[in-house]
């Protein structure tokens, strides 16, 4: 039985103002991108007709700019969880337009499954082949696992982006797997990084496809900065840090598989670790794979990843078709509460390694807002993984913007990782290994291996000033440096 055929601008017109959208992808990779461009076309015209027209989001993690950007753009997206990295959407929620919802990424599924955010009117899903069941439809997902399956199950009605862009051997990476909810849920039973322990295909009721909508749109992932030598560095002290816990025998000498996180400086940090000589070969469990990792696949440097996404570039991406043969018994994609399932990454001994935006002196990480206020992107998975961890590793530049920023404060401005779930901050002054310390120990270890020798002086300093106590504070200068930066655009202080 073949499925209606219809065009994105048909499909967009069903959707109805204040509907909720469960969408697939998990950073731009796999996320749907025909429809909601119509979308945001009625969006604009309804609202120069002068009638509302908002609609509620919900996804594995970001969207691309045919998502995010357009709807944005059009003042069409009332509520969305859980992370996004698109800059429109950034500036709308710090100008309190967008209600936003940044949760793990973990919980986002179950959470729908829950009830917690009420019903799903639409999934739509960006597939690369569809088998056409009278009864049940078999979807292929293209490069990302994101929560297609929880929502195609959920929302009454179940549009199917085909899009030709993506190989149909995309399939081979997948493994659909959605546990029980409590009482009935069971151990997800993944015991090394590629067991497959799902389907290849996400499960839809026939009854509830509206239609199919072919398109050939490219993946819309953004490209990252090159390396620089401050981010070498980091990738370099992080390489240097695990090799010695390897040769100390605290990492096993077969190593243990790598999360590391979103952006710039975490691409590098794996490509430094790859480069390293004594870093053994190694598998990667994570929620995004980024360029690096193919490319150490394909040197057989990376055996085997589990990932949520294939967050790579199109000549990345085309380069994975073309070596599929290999690949698809190499990457697995999974929803994103599988691949960034606490109890997979504790059962692994998975070593996080994450990009703070500011670590305190005690060790409390802060990765989504910038002075306290402003969102940046979401916390994505870095509490999924750094709370599970084996070993929980936080990354940053020690400054920012030219040298105006210390990375490195006397209390962060806005808390999402607590000392007690942090292990290690690396910057590219050096490593502080936390484990096992009093709070005044690590305070040292972070002021004198990881900030920035300009800023060291003033750190010392409010550590002398403060309140003596377990975690010694002076509440009345714990945010100076950010003050400092509010007033006169630099964090430098000549006393504190
Ligand atoms: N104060 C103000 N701005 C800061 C800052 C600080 N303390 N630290 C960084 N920034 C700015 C940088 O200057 C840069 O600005 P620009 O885009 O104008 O150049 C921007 O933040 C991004 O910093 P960059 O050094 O390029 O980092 P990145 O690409 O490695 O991203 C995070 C860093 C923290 C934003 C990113 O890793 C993130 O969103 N993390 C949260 C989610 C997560 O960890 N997911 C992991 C699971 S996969």
């Amino acid at each position: 039985m073949a499925y209606t055929r219809m065009t994105a601008a048909d499909a967009a017109a069903l959707i109805k103002n204040g509907d909720t959208l469960g969408m697939s992808g998990f950073t731009p990779a796999g996320s749907a991108k025909a429809v909601t461009r119509e979308l945001a076309a009625i969006a604009t015209a309804e609202h120069e007709a002068g009638r509302e027209f908002k609609v509620n989001i919900f996804t594995g993690a970001s969207t691309g700019e045919s998502t995010d950007g357009v709807l944005t753009e059009a003042h069409a997206i009332k509520y969305r969880a859980p992370y996004t990295t698109n800059p429109s959407f950034r500036k709308s929620v710090n100008k309190g337009e967008i209600s936003y919802n940044d949760i793990h990424l973990s919980q986002m599924a179950q959470e729908l499954r829950y009830g917690f955010y009420g019903d799903i009117d639409w999934a739509i899903l960006e597939v690369c082949d569809i088998e056409e069941g009278a009864d049940t439809c078999k979807a292929y997902l293209t490069s990302a696992g994101g929560i297609s399956p929880t929502v195609a199950r959920m929302a009454k009605h179940v549009i199917l982006e085909l899009n030709t862009f993506h190989s149909k051997d995309a399939k081979f990476m997948h493994d659909v797997y959605e546990p029980l909810d409590p009482p009935m849920r069971q151990p997800i039973p993944i015991i090394n990084v590629g067991d497959r322990i799902g389907k290849p295909y996400v499960e839809i009721d026939a009854k509830k496809i509206v239609g199919v909508v072919e398109c050939n749109l490219p993946d819309e992932a953004r490209a990252f900065k090159d390396s620089d030598p401050i981010t070498d560095q980091i990738g370099h002290n992080v390489a240097e840090f695990l090799v010695n816990d390897m040769k100390r025998g605290i990492i096993p000498s077969t190593f243990l598989p790598l999360q590391s996180g979103v952006g710039s400086t975490a691409n590098a940090i794996l490509g430094a670790l790859g480069k390293h000589k004594e870093v053994p070969d190694f598998n990667v469990y994570t929620e995004v794979m980024q360029d690096s990792v193919v490319e150490m696949m394909l040197e057989g440097r990376v055996k085997d990843a589990s990932s949520c996404s294939l967050t790579v570039s199109n000549e990345c991406l085309k380069q994975v078709y073309d070596n599929m043969n290999y690949l698809k018994d190499h990457i697995t994609l999974r929803p994103s509460e599988i691949s960034n399932s606490p109890e997979v990454i504790r059962r692994l001994g998975v070593i996080a390694i994450n990009t703070a935006i500011e670590v305190d002196i005690y060790g409390n990480a802060n990765s989504t807002h910038i002075s306290g206020t402003k969102m940046m992107n979401g916390i994505g998975g870095s509490g999924d993984f750094e709370r599970n961890a084996y070993i929980s590793i936080f990354t940053c530049p020690s400054t920012a913007k030219g040298g105006l920023i210390s990375s490195i404060v006397p209390m962060v401005s806005h808390q999402d990782h607590s000392e007690h779930d942090v292990n290690v901050i690396v910057t590219e002054q050096g490593v502080a290994d936390l484990r096992g310390k009093s709070p005044i120990e690590r305070a040292h270890l972070i002021i004198e291996n990881c900030a920035h020798p300009d800023y060291r002086p003033i750190l010392r300093a409010y550590l002398e000033h403060a309140q003596m106590g377990q975690t010694r504070h002076n509440l009345g200068k714990a945010f100076a440096m950010h003050i400092a930066l509010a007033e006169k655009g630099d964090m430098h202080l000549t006393e504190m």
